[in-house]
């Protein structure tokens, strides 16, 4: 049994390696938004840490996009990264595009603490999310459920405050 215990032990320190990062600005510095996510690799999924900094008090839309390319305003980094031709969702549903991380939420001084555990996104295979885009939005993501067409594509998330593309980090 102990020795069951170690292999499991070594078994998770063997698969919590990959580790990824992504800066986020505004490509045409106009929004102020900036920020820091790092991604870690577990054998429970992908865990999200980071701040982002300079958003209005509340939630704001937070996805992987398909594309790692800030051109300014963000909108080469095309839709929500979704290899299996799914609606958009939320987080947690069955039904929702590979990227679709729900929303971050600003305290009063406009940071939003990142720290969510997702078992969709990887660092590796069909659901790889490295060379892609993050993207921060300026409202609220529905969860694909407001109702209307546009709710099944972006959640209503509105326009793109600020991109960054997710890196290799030194420990990858
Ligand atoms: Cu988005
Ligand atoms: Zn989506």
């Amino acid at each position: 049994m102990f020795k069951l215990l170690i292999f499991a032990a070594l078994l998770t320190v063997a698969y919590s390696q990959r580790q990824a990062v992504a800066y986020l600005a505004d490509p045409e510095g106009k929004s102020g938004v900036n920020g820091n996510i790092t991604f870690y690799e577990t054998p429970f999924g992908v865990f999200v840490v980071g701040e982002v900094h300079g958003l209005t008090p509340g939630k704001h839309g937070f996805h992987i996009h398909e594309y790692g390319n800030i051109s300014p305003g963000c909108k080469a980094m095309g839709s929500h990264y979704n290899p299996y031709n799914m609606t958009h969702g939320g987080p947690n549903d069955k039904i929702r595009h590979v990227g679709d991380l729900g929303n971050i939420e600003a305290d009063n001084n406009g940071i939003a603490f990142v720290n969510m555990m997702d078992r969709v996104i990887a660092l590796r295979g069909v659901n790889d999310i490295v060379g892609r885009g993050v993207v921060v939005h300026n409202t609220t993501d529905d969860l694909g459920k407001g109702g209307d067409e546009e709710s099944l594509k972006t959640g209503n998330a509105g326009s793109r405050l600020a991109c960054g593309v997710v890196g290799k980090n030194s420990n990858f």
